[in-house]
């Protein structure tokens, strides 16, 4: 059922929409095997509706071996039996819709699943077929062709590269693979991989979706020639040298895909819409992506990636607005998702943690927990009072903090494996969110099993445990989103206000935003106006680190 379609401001829904991502393994469980699924997601959307959201996001829930925790698809148009039916799919899409809540779906065309029958075939028909000609195959360097192609490197480690036993029993050619082995790339200069797409496109949007994550937008296309790329290269564009492109990610033949996909997603209306996954620097760039023909909006990481600090997120802000607005689009927001530690334990880290790397117990730099929480509360009061779109993860608005005490057998994130344990992965901010202080699993499911283990000391984060408490971080979000309906701040404008040293101060609309991203108090006389919402109780001063929302007198 699509969403019931409203006046021309509806069509623009997205543009100051807060969008909710579901991470459907470990949201809610409903038959009890330990893993989320779609009618656990049913069961539990009154919530999020209550919470205030406009819209949800659905990571993959499609036909996988689940290698990649379902972003290795082997059938882009089925539902994983692990997750349910496609009548479960339909059922949690009307009742979301029902409830006022748009529904966006994941999608992943940079690569399938080596499980894929396109892949099965490829492998099966030999070197120079046309169904390998759908992967990126290639022979191998050296005399026997035993080295690969290139020196690309996994994003989760390791080569990119894999060999192939041929239909002979010969060891033959190399697939590429920017992910784990299991995540072979598709080949986007075939028209046949651009078709099969549009397709996929249209079933998801017949169904109802209301819009797509496209997951590894800035893949896709790759250099012509594979050129290597090289580690003084890699160091450079480390170090944020734009020329220093890499010769697999942010190529501009990209671009007509995405102006491809928008076409197609038009076509079931005005209202459906292309969000990026595209890790592009620098912002200016990362426009590109959300040109007026292309997508219409993209997650913006480095806004996500800034320190809680004054000029680095004065310095974004700016950026990301103008960056953005320059396109005619606007700006998204985001503090945490399923591959980033947890913001909550983020922010507040004093030691060097790179994206990806993950933590574990002993990992350098933690924080105390509640001082962490403390931190994104004012983050994310200072994010929700921001221009444009923002995204929430699943169990930030309970304070959640990364998972730390996961054992070694436990992990599952492929890069704990590819990395010989050296980075711990993903798994932290994955771990199955709590609904219940007092139920087996928190809630999650009813046999008390879960994917990943849940800290022993999650109670006090369960959602019944904050509901009605007025100070809890569920009820500053619920409030927050509120406000942020009411005063328009999505769609308003925004100006800096002069302030004290280590202060952020901004106005949007009739509301003044404070942020004390300093470590000291400051006396609440220079601050006027009456008080909507304050990260933390502000008695006489606005304390370190907590954002307040003031009423413009
Ligand atoms: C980005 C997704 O968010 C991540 O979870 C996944 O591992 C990679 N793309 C590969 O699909």
């Amino acid at each position: 059922m699509a969403f019931p379609s409203g006046d021309d401001a509806s069509t623009d829904w997205w543009r100051s929409a807060v969008i909710y991502q579901i991470y459907p393994r470990s949201f809610a469980d409903s038959d009890g095997d330990g893993v989320g699924d779609l009618p656990g997601i049913t069961s539990r959307l009154d919530d999020l509706e209550h919470l205030g959201v406009d819209a949800v996001w659905l990571s993959p829930f499609y036909r996988s071996p689940q290698h990649d925790a379902g972003y290795d698809v082997a059938d882009f148009c089925d539902v994983d039996p692990l997750f349910g039916t496609l009548e479960d799919f339909d059922a949690m899409a009307t009742r979301a819709h029902d409830l006022g809540m748009r529904v966006i779906v994941d999608i992943v065309p940079n690569h399938s699943s080596s499980d894929h029958a396109w892949f099965q075939a490829a492998l099966a028909a030999g070197p120079g077929s046309p169904e390998r000609a759908r992967y990126i195959f290639r022979e191998g360097k050296g005399e026997g062709g035993e080295l690969p192609p290139n020196d690309w490197r996994s994003v989760f480690g390791g080569p990119a590269w894999t060999r192939v036993v041929e239909p002979d029993g010969a060891l033959g050619q190399w697939y590429l693979h920017l992910f784990d082995s299991s995540q072979p790339d598709l080949d986007w200069t075939r028209e046949e991989v651009r078709a099969d797409f549009d397709d996929i496109l249209r079933f998801w949007l017949a169904r109802g979706v209301d819009g797509f994550r496209v997951d590894v937008a800035h893949g896709l296309v790759k250099a012509p020639g594979l050129p290597d790329y090289t580690v003084e290269q890699r160091a450079a564009a480390a170090e944020g040298d734009p020329a220093a492109q890499s010769p697999h990610f942010a190529q501009e033949g990209v671009h007509e895909i995405w102006r491809r996909w928008h076409d197609v997603v038009a076509e079931f209306g005005p209202d459906r819409i292309l969000v990026a996954e595209a890790w592009v620097q620098p912002l200016t760039r990362m426009a590109h992506w959300v040109r007026p023909d292309e997508m219409h909006q993209a997650f913006n990481f480095a806004y996500l990636m800034t320190a809680w600090d004054v000029a680095e997120l004065r310095e974004i802000i700016d950026d990301s607005l103008s960056s953005f607005g320059s396109v005619g689009a606007p700006s998204t927001w985001v503090l945490s998702n399923h591959d980033v530690v947890r913001h909550a334990t983020r922010l507040a880290l004093t030691a060097p943690n790179p994206q990806g790397h993950g933590l574990g117990p002993d990992s350098p730099g933690l924080p105390q927990v509640d001082h962490g929480i403390r931190r994104a509360r004012a983050a994310t009061l200072l994010m929700l009072a921001l221009p444009g779109g923002a995204y929430l993860y699943q169990g930030e608005e309970l304070g959640l903090p990364e998972a730390l005490e996961i054992p070694g057998d436990a992990r599952q994130d492929p890069t704990w494996a590819r990395t010989q344990g050296e980075r711990f992965g993903r798994d932290g901010c994955r771990v199955p969110i709590p609904w219940e202080a007092d139920a087996p699993a928190y809630g999650f499911s009813p046999s008390g099993d879960s994917w990943l283990p849940q800290p022993a000391d999650w109670a006090p984060f369960a959602r019944d445990s904050q509901r009605g408490r007025e100070s809890s971080t569920l009820e500053l979000y619920r409030a927050a989103l509120g406000l942020r309906k009411a005063h328009g701040l999505g769609t308003g404008d925004l100006t800096w206000v002069d302030a004290a040293e280590g202060v952020l101060a901004l106005d949007n609309g009739d509301v003044r935003v404070v942020a004390n991203v300093s470590g000291d108090d400051i006396p609440l006389a220079d601050l006027s106006g009456e008080v909507l919402i304050a990260s933390e109780e502000l008695d006489g001063a606005l304390p370190a680190d907590t954002t307040v929302w003031l009423r413009r007198g």
